[in-house]
Protein backbone atom coordinates (compact mmCIF):
# COMPACT_ATOMS: atom_id res chain seq x y z
CA UNK A 1 0.00 0.00 0.00
CA UNK A 2 1.35 3.29 -0.63
CA UNK A 3 2.23 5.57 2.69
CA UNK A 4 1.00 8.96 2.65
CA UNK A 5 2.88 12.08 1.74
CA UNK A 6 5.24 12.85 4.75
CA UNK A 7 4.60 16.57 5.72
CA UNK A 8 6.65 18.45 8.55
CA UNK A 9 4.55 21.21 8.79
CA UNK A 10 6.91 23.03 11.64
CA UNK A 11 10.41 23.76 10.93
CA UNK A 12 13.26 26.38 11.36
CA UNK A 13 15.68 25.39 9.04
CA UNK A 14 15.88 28.54 6.56
CA UNK A 15 19.42 30.40 7.44
CA UNK A 16 19.42 33.53 9.64
CA UNK A 17 16.02 34.27 9.68
CA UNK A 18 15.96 33.10 13.32
CA UNK A 19 17.82 31.44 15.99
CA UNK A 20 16.38 27.90 14.61
CA UNK A 21 19.20 28.04 11.78
CA UNK A 22 22.56 29.74 11.75
CA UNK A 23 23.37 29.46 8.31
CA UNK A 24 23.17 27.45 5.14
CA UNK A 25 25.58 24.60 6.02
CA UNK A 26 23.28 24.01 8.71
CA UNK A 27 20.27 24.14 6.81
CA UNK A 28 21.64 21.70 4.30
CA UNK A 29 22.12 19.58 7.43
CA UNK A 30 18.33 19.55 8.47
CA UNK A 31 16.85 18.93 4.98
CA UNK A 32 19.49 15.75 4.52
CA UNK A 33 18.14 14.58 8.39
CA UNK A 34 14.59 15.35 7.16
CA UNK A 35 15.50 13.51 3.72
CA UNK A 36 16.46 10.43 6.13
CA UNK A 37 13.33 10.32 7.86
CA UNK A 38 11.67 10.01 4.55
CA UNK A 39 10.10 13.33 4.86
CA UNK A 40 8.53 14.59 1.42
CA UNK A 41 8.15 18.34 2.43
CA UNK A 42 9.41 20.66 4.95
CA UNK A 43 7.30 23.73 5.45
CA UNK A 44 9.83 26.33 6.80
CA UNK A 45 8.29 28.42 9.62
CA UNK A 46 10.90 30.92 10.55
CA UNK A 47 9.65 33.11 13.18
CA UNK A 48 7.36 36.29 12.69
CA UNK A 49 7.47 38.74 15.29
CA UNK A 50 5.06 41.36 14.86
CA UNK A 51 6.49 43.84 17.52
CA UNK A 52 10.42 43.49 15.48
CA UNK A 53 9.42 42.46 12.06
CA UNK A 54 7.37 44.31 8.99
CA UNK A 55 6.18 41.91 6.81
CA UNK A 56 8.13 43.26 3.51
CA UNK A 57 11.41 42.75 5.59
CA UNK A 58 10.11 39.49 6.30
CA UNK A 59 9.60 38.22 3.13
CA UNK A 60 12.19 39.77 1.71
CA UNK A 61 14.58 38.00 3.73
CA UNK A 62 13.07 34.75 3.34
CA UNK A 63 12.72 34.74 -0.36
CA UNK A 64 16.43 35.41 0.30
CA UNK A 65 17.22 32.83 2.20
CA UNK A 66 15.23 30.29 0.03
CA UNK A 67 17.19 31.57 -2.75
CA UNK A 68 20.29 30.39 -0.91
CA UNK A 69 19.12 27.26 0.35
CA UNK A 70 18.22 26.31 -3.41
CA UNK A 71 21.49 26.63 -4.47
CA UNK A 72 23.60 25.32 -1.87
CA UNK A 73 20.98 22.00 -1.79
CA UNK A 74 22.19 21.53 -4.64
CA UNK A 75 25.94 21.64 -4.19
CA UNK A 76 25.63 19.83 -1.06
CA UNK A 77 23.70 16.90 -2.22
CA UNK A 78 26.86 16.53 -5.40
CA UNK A 79 29.21 16.50 -2.57
CA UNK A 80 27.90 14.56 0.25
CA UNK A 81 27.74 10.60 -0.26
CA UNK A 82 24.36 10.03 0.34
CA UNK A 83 22.59 7.03 -1.03
CA UNK A 84 20.92 7.01 -4.43
CA UNK A 85 17.32 6.39 -2.42
CA UNK A 86 18.21 9.51 -0.35
CA UNK A 87 18.92 12.12 -3.11
CA UNK A 88 15.49 11.05 -4.55
CA UNK A 89 13.70 12.09 -1.28
CA UNK A 90 15.12 15.14 -0.69
CA UNK A 91 12.50 17.15 0.53
CA UNK A 92 10.45 19.85 -1.07
CA UNK A 93 10.90 23.01 1.02
CA UNK A 94 7.72 25.47 1.21
CA UNK A 95 7.67 28.79 2.48
CA UNK A 96 5.91 29.83 5.57
CA UNK A 97 6.31 31.53 8.69
CA UNK A 98 5.50 30.74 12.74
CA UNK A 99 3.74 34.03 13.42
CA UNK A 100 3.39 35.05 17.23
CA UNK A 101 -0.14 35.98 17.65
CA UNK A 102 -0.99 39.39 19.43
CA UNK A 103 -4.31 41.27 19.95
CA UNK A 104 -4.87 43.26 16.82
CA UNK A 105 -3.01 41.14 14.50
CA UNK A 106 -5.94 40.14 12.30
CA UNK A 107 -5.65 44.00 11.35
CA UNK A 108 -1.77 43.71 10.61
CA UNK A 109 -0.88 44.79 6.55
CA UNK A 110 -0.04 41.82 4.36
CA UNK A 111 -0.98 38.85 7.20
CA UNK A 112 -2.10 36.53 4.44
CA UNK A 113 1.46 36.59 3.02
CA UNK A 114 2.76 35.33 6.22
CA UNK A 115 0.07 31.89 5.36
CA UNK A 116 2.53 28.41 3.63
CA UNK A 117 3.29 29.78 0.07
CA UNK A 118 0.51 29.23 -2.22
CA UNK A 119 -2.29 28.37 0.43
CA UNK A 120 -4.31 30.54 2.85
CA UNK A 121 -2.67 28.33 5.81
CA UNK A 122 -1.42 30.19 8.73
CA UNK A 123 1.23 28.87 11.54
CA UNK A 124 0.15 30.98 14.31
CA UNK A 125 1.94 30.53 18.12
CA UNK A 126 0.44 31.96 21.17
CA UNK A 127 2.42 34.34 23.37
CA UNK A 128 3.44 33.04 27.46
CA UNK A 129 0.12 31.79 29.21
CA UNK A 130 0.13 34.49 31.10
CA UNK A 131 -0.37 36.88 27.83
CA UNK A 132 -3.06 34.90 26.48
CA UNK A 133 -5.48 37.33 27.56
CA UNK A 134 -8.90 37.78 26.07
CA UNK A 135 -8.37 40.28 23.29
CA UNK A 136 -5.77 38.06 21.97
CA UNK A 137 -8.07 34.96 21.69
CA UNK A 138 -10.80 37.09 20.00
CA UNK A 139 -8.05 38.37 17.34
CA UNK A 140 -6.98 35.21 16.62
CA UNK A 141 -10.48 33.97 16.37
CA UNK A 142 -11.21 36.91 13.82
CA UNK A 143 -8.54 35.66 11.45
CA UNK A 144 -10.30 32.82 11.33
CA UNK A 145 -13.75 33.77 10.55
CA UNK A 146 -13.14 37.21 9.37
CA UNK A 147 -9.97 37.26 6.87
CA UNK A 148 -10.57 34.24 4.61
CA UNK A 149 -7.47 32.67 6.48
CA UNK A 150 -7.24 28.98 8.10
CA UNK A 151 -5.37 29.15 10.90
CA UNK A 152 -3.17 26.38 12.42
CA UNK A 153 -2.27 26.44 16.01
CA UNK A 154 1.62 25.59 16.33
CA UNK A 155 2.15 23.57 19.07
CA UNK A 156 -1.04 23.20 20.93
CA UNK A 157 0.02 21.06 23.37
CA UNK A 158 1.97 23.79 24.67
CA UNK A 159 -1.43 25.43 26.02
CA UNK A 160 -4.19 25.22 28.21
CA UNK A 161 -6.86 22.58 27.30
CA UNK A 162 -9.33 25.28 27.70
CA UNK A 163 -7.68 27.91 25.79
CA UNK A 164 -7.30 25.68 22.41
CA UNK A 165 -10.59 24.48 22.40
CA UNK A 166 -12.00 27.77 22.72
CA UNK A 167 -9.71 28.79 19.66
CA UNK A 168 -11.06 25.09 18.22
CA UNK A 169 -14.81 26.04 17.97
CA UNK A 170 -13.69 29.12 16.42
CA UNK A 171 -12.59 26.33 13.66
CA UNK A 172 -9.17 26.66 14.37
CA UNK A 173 -6.97 23.50 13.60
CA UNK A 174 -4.22 21.98 15.96
CA UNK A 175 -0.42 21.12 15.24
CA UNK A 176 0.97 19.02 17.89
CA UNK A 177 5.32 19.14 17.86
CA UNK A 178 6.20 15.24 17.57
CA UNK A 179 9.02 15.18 20.09
CA UNK A 180 5.93 16.14 22.70
CA UNK A 181 4.15 12.61 21.07
CA UNK A 182 7.11 11.05 22.52
CA UNK A 183 7.17 12.43 26.01
CA UNK A 184 4.75 10.66 28.23
CA UNK A 185 4.16 13.74 30.04
CA UNK A 186 3.39 15.76 26.71
CA UNK A 187 1.86 13.30 25.24
CA UNK A 188 -1.51 13.03 27.65
CA UNK A 189 -2.49 16.47 26.40
CA UNK A 190 -1.73 15.33 22.43
CA UNK A 191 -3.85 12.60 22.96
CA UNK A 192 -6.97 14.52 23.84
CA UNK A 193 -6.29 17.15 21.07
CA UNK A 194 -5.89 13.72 18.93
CA UNK A 195 -9.24 12.33 20.65
CA UNK A 196 -11.12 16.09 19.78
CA UNK A 197 -10.61 15.58 16.10
CA UNK A 198 -8.34 19.14 15.60
CA UNK A 199 -5.42 17.84 15.24
CA UNK A 200 -4.33 18.58 11.60
CA UNK A 201 -0.86 19.05 11.29
CA UNK A 202 2.66 17.28 12.99
CA UNK A 203 6.20 19.15 13.19
CA UNK A 204 8.96 18.69 14.29
CA UNK A 205 9.75 22.51 15.51
CA UNK A 206 13.43 21.50 14.25
CA UNK A 207 16.11 24.29 15.84
CA UNK A 208 19.77 23.87 14.68
CA UNK A 209 20.80 20.15 14.25
CA UNK A 210 19.00 18.52 17.02
CA UNK A 211 16.86 15.31 17.87
CA UNK A 212 14.11 16.69 16.56
CA UNK A 213 14.02 14.37 13.21
CA UNK A 214 14.56 10.99 15.51
CA UNK A 215 11.64 12.21 17.92
CA UNK A 216 9.79 12.90 14.56
CA UNK A 217 10.29 9.03 13.11
CA UNK A 218 9.45 7.91 16.51
CA UNK A 219 6.22 9.37 16.90
CA UNK A 220 5.18 8.15 13.17
CA UNK A 221 6.12 4.76 14.67
CA UNK A 222 4.08 5.33 17.49
CA UNK A 223 0.83 6.68 16.03
CA UNK A 224 0.96 4.44 13.45
CA UNK A 225 -2.21 4.55 11.52
CA UNK A 226 -3.64 7.66 12.73
CA UNK A 227 -0.18 9.31 12.31
CA UNK A 228 -0.93 8.40 8.21
CA UNK A 229 -4.36 10.20 9.06
CA UNK A 230 -2.93 13.51 10.05
CA UNK A 231 -0.65 13.34 7.40
CA UNK A 232 -3.94 13.04 4.99
CA UNK A 233 -5.32 15.39 6.60
CA UNK A 234 -2.14 18.17 5.88
CA UNK A 235 -1.85 17.11 2.44
CA UNK A 236 -6.01 18.47 1.86
CA UNK A 237 -5.71 20.93 3.98
CA UNK A 238 -2.91 22.40 1.79
CA UNK A 239 -4.92 21.51 -1.32
CA UNK A 240 -8.41 22.97 -0.03
CA UNK A 241 -6.97 26.20 0.71
CA UNK A 242 -4.72 26.89 -2.38
CA UNK A 243 -2.05 24.17 -2.82
CA UNK A 244 -3.31 22.88 -5.69
CA UNK A 245 -0.90 22.57 -9.16
CA UNK A 246 -2.57 22.06 -12.90
CA UNK A 247 -3.20 18.40 -12.00
CA UNK A 248 -4.73 18.67 -8.96
CA UNK A 249 -1.57 17.82 -6.86
CA UNK A 250 -0.68 19.10 -3.87
CA UNK A 251 2.09 21.86 -5.00
CA UNK A 252 3.21 25.13 -4.17
CA UNK A 253 6.20 26.86 -5.70
CA UNK A 254 8.63 25.45 -2.81
CA UNK A 255 12.60 24.01 -3.39
FE1 LIG B 1 8.65 26.87 16.17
Amino acid sequence: MKRSIRIDFHAHILPGLDHGCEDVGVACRQLELAAQQKIDVVVATSHFYPHLHTVESYLRKRTEAMQALKMQWKVYQSMVPSSKAERQSAPKVLAGAEVLACAGIERMEGLQRLCIEGTRVLLLELPFAKQQEAALIASVCRIQQECGIQVVLAHAERYSYRTVMELVEAGILVQLNTASICSLRKNRLCRQYRKAGCVAALGSDIHGIDKKYRSFAKALKRLGGAAEEIMKRTEQLLLQNGGRDEEGKCDCTGI
